[in-house]
């Protein structure tokens, strides 16, 4: 009885006082000035004000709105052009820091020169008069309101307000490409979990989502000239159950609609992130080779990794740039993926059409480059012309270098960090995710019997957190790369919340190589932040593994 007196007198404390908001989030702001012991009381009916004429920050608004209802049952209102609302959203940054503005006209520079980074940045300040976020652009009024988002505390009982620690917060991102990718042609994942996917994205400052749409295993795009592609191409016959080559014996198959798609690069864009969608060629292809038999080079053995699309046949090309160019009709993305991973040349050394091209092309090994991995790049060179002229850069994995990279062409390199340091040197624009730091299909834990089957290996979360990008890289050549990213291959992952398990919390350690600066980087301290956090998971019932190596 007394136990159960005390517990209803804590209830009532917690739900009539203020609980405390923190502002050590992740990632890390870059600064957090806190030197007051003072606080802004944020109650239910007060208002966000934003600028009603723009839609854009009127979202924004919306969204803070939903997340602080969500994390505190607070009501806020929305407010338009009220300078006494509580929270105030706005594009004044410069204004609020004339220093830093006439400097920039000292030197010269225009706003329209500010760095990628530069234009994500924003401040969050609290006074007495309330909580002003401020930018220079929207998507800073974005990563404003998911810092105070997750600043806040995780309750049912705000009766009593929310306390806001008076601040002055400055932050901006280190990296210009901050990316996480998902492969969906291993398993096919909703357009409705894709969703919850970028808002994790999002809530992690993420701009770049890479979408694995096609693998042997099985054609996502719907391609409208070439209906049969994705009708056809998205079955296999079963999938493997476990390593040990037990099979389920059940048909799977799945495919996005290209208005599904535009509805999903459409949710991205509402949350600053852009989705990159990659046609891998001309391996990993087996589930178009199954439409399209006449396409394939003599296949090498029985598994799809060794099937590979014919490089001369004549019909290639024109298929190729009809599917390029619906994708490139469906995805406004700057940058289009290629693939160009893992392309076994058996297939092509055997192949009369592809030796015939390789005569009629005069490539020779040149002691660096052998003729097929050239026709792999004369391949990657006629696909990145075609996207050239649509206003397109080529991504590939870092494979693409091996036969001389194309011009323009990004290079994404996952065999280690080798392939960017090389592509670096040479001037190309680099995007890092190695095996050893980015490969969340692996195991996080060292007991395998702990978590469910994965691919193999080890890539535990510490290991996440210490990844640094510029590592090995001479300083006049860091400005190649790009950023980083997660790759999450599927082949042992077929639900959502097993996908969450392999994000979480590992993306929230690359979240900090992405956004931060490296001093600001402490394990310890980090541990104590993602606990806070996943308050925020459990209560949005997100999942994420609990044990932490
Ligand atoms: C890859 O993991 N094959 C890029
Ligand atoms: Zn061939």
């Amino acid at each position: 009885m007394k136990k159960l007196l005390f517990t209803l007198l804590l209830l009532a404390a917690t739900a009539t006082f203020a609980q405390r908001a923190d502002y050590r989030i992740i990632p890390l702001p870059g600064s957090i000035e806190t030197d007051t012991p003072q606080c802004f009381t944020l109650r239910s009916g007060m208002g966000i004000s934003f600028d009603a004429t723009n839609p854009e920050i009127a979202r924004n608004a919306a969204f803070l709105q939903q997340w602080v209802q969500e994390l505190t049952g607070l009501q806020l209102a929305l407010t338009p052009d009220d300078p006494k609302a509580a929270i105030r959203l706005s594009l004044s940054l410069d204004a609020s820091t004339k220093t830093k503005k006439t400097k920039r006209a000292k030197k010269g520079l225009q706003p329209e020169e500010l760095t990628p980074q530069q234009q994500e940045a924003y401040a969050i300040t609290v006074t007495a008069s309330g909580i002003q976020l401020q930018a220079r652009q929207p998507v800073g009024l974005f990563r404003a309101a998911q810092t105070l988002r997750k600043a806040l505390p995780v309750t049912d009982g705000a009766a009593g307000g929310i306390e806001l620690p008076f601040v002055k917060l400055a932050d901006q991102p280190r990296f210009d490409y901050r990316g996480t990718h998902l492969d969906c042609s291993r398993h096919f994942f909703t357009v409705d979990f894709i969703q919850r996917y970028l808002d994790v994205l999002a809530m992690h400052g993420c701009n770049q989502f890479h979408w694995h749409l096609t693998d042997n295993d099985g054609w996502r795009f719907e391609v409208k000239a070439l209906p049969d592609l994705a009708e056809k191409g998205q079955w296999r016959d079963q999938s493997p159950l476990r390593r040990a080559g037990l099979w389920d014996g059940t048909p799977y198959g799945g495919r996005y609609t290209q208005e599904e798609c535009r509805e999903l690069v459409r949710y991205a864009a509402e949350r600053y992130i852009n989705i990159i969608p990659e046609i891998d060629i001309p391996a990993h292809i087996a589930s178009a080779l199954k439409v399209y038999p006449d396409l394939r080079c003599p296949v090498q053995g029985e598994w799809g990794v060794d099937q590979v699309l014919c490089a001369g046949n004549p019909k290639t090309l024109p298929l190729l740039k009809t599917i390029f160019g619906e994708l490139c009709d469906v995805f406004p993305s700057r940058y289009i993926h290629i693939g160009g991973d893992e392309c076994p040349k058996g297939g092509w050394r055997k192949c009369p059409k592809c030796q015939a091209k390789i005569q009629e092309l005069s490539l020779q090994d040149d002691g660096h480059h052998a003729p097929e991995n050239q026709l792999q790049t004369w391949m990657n060179r006629q696909i990145g012309q075609f996207l050239a002229e649509r206003g397109r850069d080529i991504i590939g994995w870092d494979e693409i270098l091996e036969g001389g990279l194309t011009d323009g062409g990004l290079v994404m390199s996952w065999r280690g960090v080798k392939g960017g340091i090389e592509a670096a040197r040479q001037h190309h624009r680099v995007i890092m995710t190695p095996t050893d730091n980015c490969y969340f299909d692996y195991y996080q834990l060292r007991d395998h019997d702990r978590q469910p089957p994965a691919i193999g290996y080890y890539l535990p979360l510490t290991r996440v957190y210490a990844f640094e990008p510029l590592e090995g890289i001479p300083e006049e050549e860091q400005q190649y790369i790009l950023g980083a990213q997660a790759n999450l291959w599927t082949e042992f992952v077929a639900y959502p919340q097993h996908v969450f398990y392999m994000l979480l919390p590992r993306l929230d350690a690359l979240s900090e190589v992405q956004w931060c600066r490296p001093d600001q980087k402490d394990f310890e301290d980090f541990r104590t932040r993602l606990s806070r956090l996943q308050r925020t998971y459990d209560r949005l019932g997100i999942n994420y593994c609990h044990d932490i190596e």
